[in-house]
């Protein structure tokens, strides 16, 4: 997976984020120039994503009280609360941001997908997950411990992860199991992760 927090600007930062926005979106890795504009002004996941931007920045310029006013503000415009230390890759997209937990030092790939109500944090104390790049978290799923979710892989919803799961695999179920391969299901996230053409070519997400 690739490094989701380089050493890069505030505003190469946030150019990155629309474009990883509406790739995720359009599924392909060449997106026209209006796409990304679109996803500036009418996207909730790129204000969100453009406030944990700020918010780095602000700690990193040790601007006092800054950080901890955006945090709230995330929390109680979206519902959604998301740790200091936690690495947001480009254009991870909330689709629901609403009940979004992310904790600890917690790392989240490129064009990672919310549905909505989602916990990614310890399980005992013991450390945070990695979600590798374009994997799909169904709607209430939780993803807890030191564990790695593979590329592409879609949690079920309402699953209860707690093992590392390979890339490419469905998860459903409390605990979460791999139920098949994305090669192998039915739904439309399956059918948009399969294409995985952004960032070029089925394996291409693995940098
Ligand atoms: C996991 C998921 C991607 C599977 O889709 P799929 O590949 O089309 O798989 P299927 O529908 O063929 O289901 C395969 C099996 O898993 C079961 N299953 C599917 N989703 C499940 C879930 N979330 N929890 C438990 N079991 C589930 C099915 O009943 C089926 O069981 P069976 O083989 O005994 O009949 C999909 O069901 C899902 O949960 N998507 C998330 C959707 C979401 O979060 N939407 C929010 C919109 S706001």
């Amino acid at each position: 997976m690739s490094d989701p927090r380089p050493r890069r600007g505030l505003f190469r930062r946030m150019y990155d984020d629309a474009v990883g926005l509406s790739q995720a979106l359009l599924q392909k890795e060449n997106v026209p120039a209006k796409t990304i504009a679109t996803q500036v002004v009418t996207n909730d996941s790129y204000q969100l994503l453009t406030l944990m931007r700020l918010r780095d920045s602000a700690r990193k310029f040790r601007i006092p009280g800054m950080n901890h006013a955006l945090r709230r503000t995330m929390t109680v415009v979206y519902g959604c609360e998301i740790g200091n230390e936690v690495e947001i890759g480009d254009g991870v997209f909330f689709v629901h941001p609403i009940g979004i937990v992310i904790g600890g030092d917690a790392k989240i790939g490129k064009r990672v997908r919310f549905m909505g109500n989602n916990t990614v944090g310890t399980a005992k104390d013991n450390g945070y997950p990695v979600i590798e790049d374009d994997v799909t978290i169904g709607a209430g799923a939780r993803i807890l411990g030191p564990i790695r979710i593979g590329a592409r892989s879609i949690i079920g919803a309402n699953s209860v992860v707690t093992r590392d799961i390979p890339p490419d695999s469905v998860v459903t179920g409390i605990p979460g199991r791999v139920v098949k391969s994305i090669k192998d299901a039915g739904s439309p996230y399956a059918a948009q992760n399969e294409r995985g053409s952004v960032g070029g070519g089925k394996a291409g997400n693995h940098e």
